[in-house]
Formats: C-alpha cells, sequence, structure tokens
C-alpha cells in the first residue's frame, strides 16, 4: 500500500465554512461550529492512523474578537466540551496536545484545561496535535522578534549572527516539523495571518469543501494533490 501521507509530515488546516454550511441548511450558525468540531474530532483521528506527525488546526484567530459576544461564547463553550470529550483518547492514542498563539488570554478555566491536557499528554509521540487559539501570525513573529531583541540586549546573541534558524526557534511552532501542507477550506484564497513564516516552502491547497464536510476522503484528496507535486525549494 502507498504511504498515505505521500511523506508529508506536517498538515496544518485552516478551516472555514461552518457558517455558510449553516446557512445552506437554514440552521444556526452555532450548529455549523458544532459540526465543526465533529469534523476536527474525525480528522484529528484519521491523520493519526495515517501516520501524520503534527497537525496543527486553526481554531481562533486573534482577530475572531471582532465576532458578536455570543459567537465567541459559543466557540469558547465548544472549546471546553472538546477538551474534556476527547482528552482520555489523546492519551490512550498517543496524541500530544499543543497550542499555539497567546491562549494564556482566553478565561482561566480554559488556559486550566489546556495546561493540564498538555501536561497529560507531554509525553505522547504518535501525533502532535497543535490547536491555534488566539493565534495570529504576525502576533507570533513580533513576540518572536522581541525574544531576540532581548537575547541581544543581554549580549547573548550578536545582530550579525541572528540566522533564520533563531527565528524558526523563537516561533510557536519550533518543536513541529517543517510544514509540509497548508489547506484552506471553503473557497477562500487566503492566508488569513496564519503560520506566515511557517509556510514559506509549504504546498497550498485550497478547496471550496465547506469545513463540516471535510472528512477523510478529502484529506486523502489534498494529500494525493500534495504527492503529485514537484517541491524544488527554490531549486531548479
Ligand atoms: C470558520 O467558520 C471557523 C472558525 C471560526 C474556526 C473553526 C472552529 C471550529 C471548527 C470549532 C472549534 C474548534 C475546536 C478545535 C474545538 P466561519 O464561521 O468563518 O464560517 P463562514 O466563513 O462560512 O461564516
Amino acid at each position: 500500500m502507498p504511504d498515505p501521507t505521500y511523506g508529508a509530515r506536517h498538515i496544518a488546516i485552516i478551516m472555514d465554512g461552518n457558517g455558510r454550511w449553516a446557512k445552506r441548511k437554514h440552521l444556526p450558525r452555532a450548529l455549523g461550529h458544532k459540526k465543526g468540531v465533529e469534523a476536527v474530532r474525525n480528522i484529528v483521528r484519521v491523520a493519526g492512523k495515517m501516520g501524520i506527525e503534527a497537525m496543527t488546526l486553526y481554531a481562533f484567530s486573534s482577530e475572531n474578537w471582532n465576532r458578536p459576544d455570543e459567537e465567541i461564547s459559543d466557540l469558547m463553550g465548544l472549546l471546553r466540551q472538546y477538551i474534556q470529550s476527547d482528552i482520555e483518547e489523546f492519551v490512550e492514542n498517543g496524541i500530544r496536545l499543543k497550542v499555539i498563539g497567546n491562549y494564556k488570554a482566553l478565561d482561566d478555566d480554559i488556559v486550566g484545561m489546556i495546561d493540564n491536557a498538555i501536561e497529560r499528554t507531554a509525553a505522547n509521540d504518535k501525533m502532535t496535535l497543535a490547536v491555534a487559539l488566539n493565534y495570529g501570525a504576525q502576533d507570533e513573529l513580533l513576540r518572536a522578534t522581541q525574544e531576540i531583541a532581548a537575547a541581544v540586549k543581554n549580549g547573548r546573541l550578536d545582530p550579525e549572527e541572528i540566522e533564520t534558524g533563531h527565528i524558526s526557534a523563537a516561533l510557536d511552532t519550533a518543536d513541529l516539523p517543517p510544514l509540509d501542507l497548508l489547506i484552506r477550506t471553503s473557497g477562500e484564497l487566503r492566508l488569513s495571518n496564519f503560520l506566515l513564516w511557517q509556510a514559506a516552502y509549504s504546498e497550498l491547497y485550497f478547496t471550496d469543501v465547506l469545513w463540516p464536510d471535510f472528512d477523510q476522503k478529502e484529506l486523502e484528496k489534498a494529500l494525493k494533490s500534495f504527492g503529485d507535486r514537484e517541491r524544488r525549494f527554490g531549486g531548479r
């Protein structure tokens, strides 16, 4: 059987289209997000079985605070439920949970749940599930820049010696494999402030499928497309 991952070690997904999915079915937006969580649960299982090393999911961006209070509260409620209901499965299936973004700004109880789940799954090594929460790539790069500037200020690093590796190492994704494939659902052709540095040489895959409908078959299609491409990393 061919490798179902086609050699992709790290996949990231901009999970878009929950609202449109609900609208098409004349359902409340909240139900679209609920269905979106079911799609998350399924795709995490599928990716783990395929042998993907890391999956990064854009669950809540630093710009999502601009949504109505009720929707933010629905999304936070779903996040609480997801962590509570799936933590045992992560422990059993060797999934390490990681969060990228400034998640400490979320409600205290969610921060506690996340820290507990991170601690309980820290030694797992089958797949890393990195959930982006209150994440924005520009904010991540800003925090990395501050860290590097502090190292320069206290004499640990010479400005002339700064390399791209220092920047990668200061990002939230420092311990993840290079990003191979970035998927965005629902037909939008934007990166929306997601993994801007990490996507430098990633393959991009856009599909019209709305996130709640993104299943194993759709992930297989994306990976097949990845497998068919010739990656040159700037060479020829
Ligand atoms: C986009 O749909 C989706 C989001 C706002 C983030 C994705 C969130 C989830 C899948 C649920 C929470 C996740 C976890 C891990 C518990 P949209 O509302 O922008 O859709 P639209 O563009 O069609 O309106």
